[in-house]
């Protein structure tokens, strides 16, 4: 379900105390007791109850009461603390439509110094939050594995964009908060949606950059025609949370693989017959 920012910025500060204090509790608990959570927030028992009935009739959180009464932060709850945060910040001052969505991951416009893209990292959305019964999937009370995986996920992006901005050609990071990355529009279009009139020359970008990205410390992990985007005339590689570095024990097979996606792409599409081999040399050459 896309973001309503209108009820992000219809939040009583109550609400967002009450969104804050089950993120931090939600690290002990998957369901927080309403005990705890009245301690934690200090509001009376009436403010409490009421301020829990916006939050869960805007479904931002949810309440359980097997084995015990309890509540529980869901993406769009995490959602609202990030935004509300980077709005705070003035990084972003509007949320626009929504111009894609991943298997584990929203793409929205917003406004910020101009347009920029949010990526919001959504891991485990489907396997820990759509069916009730999932909860037996939850290794034990006090998990909350979608929370710091999406917030890891986010991170391992951010710090390869990090890296890389101003050495490969890939979005301008701006910032980062909980699972959401803030950074630069890329002006292009995937690489599947692109018909090329000279695809030698995109193909010998593509791995200008990765030769470059690999210079650097970085292997995508997840290249191919999906994430990289093009004008015709640049390309751009996006979509680095996968990214693993030149040292580590899978790095060739990781890499031949990246590699292996494009050029199978190409041969598909345009017909060429570029070799594996000696592109692997190319990004690697010392
Ligand atoms: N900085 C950007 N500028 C413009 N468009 C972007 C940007 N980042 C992402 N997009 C668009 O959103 C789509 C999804 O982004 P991304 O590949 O980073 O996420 P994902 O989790 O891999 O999603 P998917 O599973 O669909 O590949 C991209 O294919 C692209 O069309
Ligand atoms: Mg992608």
């Amino acid at each position: 379900m896309p973001i309503d920012a209108d009820i992000i910025k219809s939040l009583h500060k109550y609400e967002i105390r009450i969104l804050h204090a089950l993120e931090r509790m939600m690290k002990r608990y998957r369901w927080v007791p309403e005990d705890d959570l009245r301690a934690a927030v200090k509001l009376s028992p009436p403010e409490l109850k009421y301020r829990l009935g916006n939050l869960i009739h805007r479904d931002l959180v949810r309440s359980d009461s097997v084995p015990y009464k309890g509540y529980a932060l869901v993406f769009a709850g995490y959602d609202a603390l990030a935004l509300s945060d980077l709005a705070g910040k003035k990084t972003i001052s509007a949320l626009g439509c929504m111009v894609g969505v991943g298997k584990e991951s929203e793409i929205y416009e917003a406004l910020g110094f101009g347009i920029v893209i949010l990526k919001l990292h959504k891991v485990g959305q489907r396997s820990f939050q759509t069916l009730k019964t999932n909860r037996e999937y939850m290794p034990g009370e006090g998990h909350c594995p979608w929370i710091f995986a999406s917030a890891k996920s986010a991170e391992r992006e951010y710090e390869a964009l990090k890296a890389l901005n101003g050495k490969v050609s890939v979005p301008v990071p701006i910032d980062i908060n909980r699972h959401v990355i803030v950074m630069s529009q890329v002006p292009g279009a995937n690489l599947i949606r692109c018909v090329l009139e000279d695809p030698d020359t995109i193909y010998r970008q593509i791995l200008d950059e990765v030769q470059k990205a690999y210079a650097a410390g970085f292997i995508h992990g997840d290249l191919s025609e999906y994430n990289i985007m093009t004008d015709g005339e640049t390309v751009w590689l996006i979509d680095w949370p996968q990214w693993i570095p030149p040292t580590h024990q899978n790095a060739d097979a990781v890499l031949r693989h990246d590699l292996e996606n494009v050029i199978t792409y190409f041969a598909k599409k345009y017909q060429t017959n570029y070799d594996l081999e000696e592109a692997v040399a190319f990004v690697t050459k010392p």
